[in-house]
């Protein structure tokens, strides 16, 4: 695990682009294409705005697969969907072949929409090895990641896929890939910023395990590596540095 930390935003905003981009570069060359799980959530949308303007010419898009490491249950339209931010910030920018898109079909119920998610998953990387590229991360200030919340049962998931999960308090659904899943990526980079995650990046990197309460702490990749993208406020409170 590697931690980077940086003075400002717009710091950690610069050095998590770069980053994208020596990891598209790398899987281009080898592989033929580059597959990416977007996070969702107000941090990444000046990450996928910078790569949309400073790094357009810097990654060959065409050769670029999206898929999402969780939604919401929410039309494509809505303004809570992580694809329309995606598709907004992103997508319609760089002039995106939709063929190149994987966005969860939420007109279906939940638990479909997670299962059809797991099979187009599974069809795409067909016999290839299962895992993406790069998995971007965020981080909510109790500690989930992607929408893997506290005390939710797709934290006990053992093999990799693709859950429907219910937040009782907002009661609401949402379709997440599960930590195993998460797991198999060559990188994962988690972008955190501001002073309000302090305390949720300590949990996670710091305390005991506690995966109920800190689901963030599933995400160890098998065989990839890790990255933090935090900013000095979101650092804050890491004894460790
Ligand atoms: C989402 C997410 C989620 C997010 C964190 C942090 O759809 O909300 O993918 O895991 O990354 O909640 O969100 P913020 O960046 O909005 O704080």
């Amino acid at each position: 695990m590697k931690l980077n930390i940086f003075d400002t935003e717009s710091e950690v905003l610069a050095a998590l682009a770069a980053h994208f981009v020596k990891i598209a570069d790398t899987a281009i060359a080898e592989r033929g294409k580059f597959t990416v799980a977007l996070s969702g959530g107000s941090s990444p949308k000046k990450l996928y705005e910078l790569l949309a303007s400073s790094y357009a010419d810097k990654v060959n898009w065409e050769k670029v697969y999206f898929f999402f490491g969780d939604e919401r249950n929410v039309p494509q339209t809505d303004p809570d969907s992580n694809f329309l931010m995606a598709k907004k910030a992103l997508f319609n920018p760089l002039m995106i072949d939709p063929l190149q898109i994987f966005p969860v079909d939420t007109s279906l119920s939940p638990a479909d929409a997670a299962k059809k998610y797991e099979e187009e998953i599974e069809q795409f990387f067909d016999e290839e090895e299962l895992g993406f590229d790069l998995v971007l991360l965020g981080l909510g200030d109790n500690s989930h990641t992607a929408s893997l919340f506290p005390y939710t049962p797709v934290l006990h998931d053992r093999t990799p896929g693709v859950a429907a999960v219910f937040l009782e308090d907002q009661e609401v659904y949402r379709i997440t890939l599960n930590a195993p899943l998460i797991n198999e990526a060559r990188h994962i980079a988690f972008l955190v910023y501001g002073a309000g995650k302090a305390i949720a990046v300590h949990h996670v990197l710091e305390d005991e395990e506690d995966i109920e309460n800190y689901p963030a702490q599933l995400i160890e990749p098998i065989l990839g590596e890790i990255q933090w993208f935090l900013d000095k406020p979101a650092a804050a409170n890491l004894k460790n540095v």
